[in-house]
């Protein structure tokens, strides 16, 4: 069977069309703005586009801005790799809901990276719940030295900067790593990075 060929004017609508809310971002213009919203996105946060094209995506975090996904955002975006966070963001009338925020860079012919694109997702309190109630348990699991192993494979430090911290060896520091991954039921860091942020949104809300 031959592959089904689909035009770029069907692609272009299909995104247009798509009921999961997406936008583009210029990463070649200072503070990468928003140069493209579908409806859905529109639908999502309640604003136009005149309202957002030209702003940093920030501004959906009001006056929240003290959150647990910023500064591991910044790195993935200057260091051009995909990435998945949790956001508590707001409407344009105010109300909150918690974004769980996916990017990843867009690369011309040469691969230079020029855009980025970003789809939201509505995550329900329930399921933040859930992933915070089932990070716990898991953490349980965890001796003293593996909680301090996690929580800095979580800051993004890599094995060489655990193993400094902790005066052990890298390969010791890898070991950790591994069996961090293994008790927590992950294959990466990226999902324990999840966890982590579920945990910390789940305290805050629940402060709230
Ligand atoms: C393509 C793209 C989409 C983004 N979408 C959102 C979003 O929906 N909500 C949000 O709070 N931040 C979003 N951001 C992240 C912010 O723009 C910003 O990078 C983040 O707040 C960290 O930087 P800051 O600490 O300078 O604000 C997005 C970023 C990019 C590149």
């Amino acid at each position: 069977m031959g592959r089904a060929a689909v035009s770029e004017a069907i692609m272009a609508q299909a995104l247009a069309q798509s009921l999961t809310a997406f936008l583009i971002t210029d990463a070649r213009e200072a503070d990468f703005p928003i140069v493209y919203a579908n409806d859905a996105f529109l639908d999502l946060t309640g604003y136009n586009r005149k309202e957002i094209y030209g702003r940093n995506c920030r501004f959906l975090q009001g006056d929240d801005r003290d959150q647990p996904g910023r500064e591991t955002v910044q790195r993935a975006l200057s260091r051009h790799e995909p990435y998945r966070v949790i956001f508590r963001n707001y409407r344009k009338d105010g109300t909150l809901f918690l974004n769980e925020l996916a990017i990843a860079p867009l690369r011309d012919e040469k691969g230079i990276v020029t855009h980025f694109v970003g789809s939201q997702n509505k995550v329900p309190y329930e399921n933040l719940a859930l992933l915070r109630d089932e990070a716990l348990a898991l953490l349980e699991q965890l001796t003293a030295r593996e909680r301090e192993v996690l929580a800095m494979m979580v800051d993004g430090q890599g094995n060489k900067s655990v193993a400094r911290s902790l005066h052990i060896s890298p390969r010791t520091a890898e070991k950790h790593r591994q069996r961090v991954l293994r008790k927590m039921g992950v294959g990466s860091v990226a999902t324990l990075t999840q966890y982590a942020i579920a945990a910390e949104h789940g305290a805050m809300l629940s402060a709230a």
